[in-house]
């Protein structure tokens, strides 16, 4: 599979995001997190989305169930969904890593970068028009800069990743909002900024092969991934009944990945 194949219809699409997470499934990228992880948390939502967010990495409850913020963040961050009259079946949520660090600790920069790669084959396959990063994590890394959230947040910018040209836009991590109201309130009002963005359209795109330095592609022929490609639809759903009862969030979506 080429770095720069386009998926023009949502059916290719689908099937392109699968055979990718495949490739996560079987991935020893990082071999603390392969050791550790119960799944790989590859993403949720419709495969054709104009708006992806990306958040940091899963932690205990999306290490259960497979699905980025299932837990209170994602809780907050469905309720925000829904002031702008938007839902979880309407965008595609990611995250920098796929798999939860140890004990909630933060991503190191090694798994960052071995994860990165992920990200952009889900960037050039959904063709977002608009990618919202949750917090510092997400948004340093795509933006390949230090920068911190606190001064970039609700500053949209056009930014080329891989081979797609996006809007940027930079909000709190709903996580850093559970317990600050003044900064939920800043979430909210960086949030009803969304559907101007989104109103905006795509940036103009890259001419084909004008990128110097296209990233890699993910190989698909070794054995692992192949034999987790084959067993994907039987993993695919079946979340944890002690981790559902834990917490009350909706099932999982039409084929766990939640992809529509
Ligand atoms: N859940 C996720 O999936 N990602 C985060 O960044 C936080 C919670």
């Amino acid at each position: 599979m080429a770095a720069t194949d386009s998926a023009a219809t949502a059916t290719a699409r689908r099937e392109a995001l699968k055979q990718v997470l495949a490739q996560a499934r079987a991935c020893t990228r990082c071999p603390e997190l392969a050791a550790t992880r119960n799944t790989v948390v590859f993403g949720s939502g419709n495969a054709d989305a104009e708006l992806m967010f990306v958040g940091e990495a899963p932690g205990a409850t999306e290490d259960e169930r497979g699905v980025p913020f299932v837990g209170r963040a994602g809780k907050l961050l469905d309720q925000l969904l829904g002031e702008i009259d938007l839902t979880r079946e309407a965008v595609f949520v990611a995250n920098v890593l796929q798999c939860r660090p140890p004990g909630n600790r933060d991503p190191l920069p090694i798994e960052i970068d071995n994860c990165h790669e992920y990200l952009l084959r889900k960037v050039e396959l959904i063709e977002p028009t608009v990618i919202c990063t949750l917090g510092n994590f997400s948004t340093k890394l795509l933006r390949g800069d230090p920068t911190g959230i606190t001064r970039l947040h609700g500053q949209p910018e056009v930014l080329t990743l891989g081979s797609r040209a996006v809007r940027l836009y930079p909000i709190f991590h709903p996580a850093a909002a559970l317990y600050t109201p003044r900064m939920l309130e800043t979430l909210r009002e960086d949030f009803a900024r969304l559907p101007e963005l989104l109103a905006l359209g795509a940036p103009p795109q890259p001419p084909p092969g004008a990128l110097d330095d296209p990233p890699p592609a993910l190989e698909l022929d070794d054995p692992a991934a192949a034999a987790a490609l084959e067993i994907a639809p039987e993993v695919e759903d079946s979340p944890s009944p002690a981790s559902a009862a834990e917490d009350d969030a909706p099932a999982p979506a039409p084929d766990q990945l939640g992809l529509f």
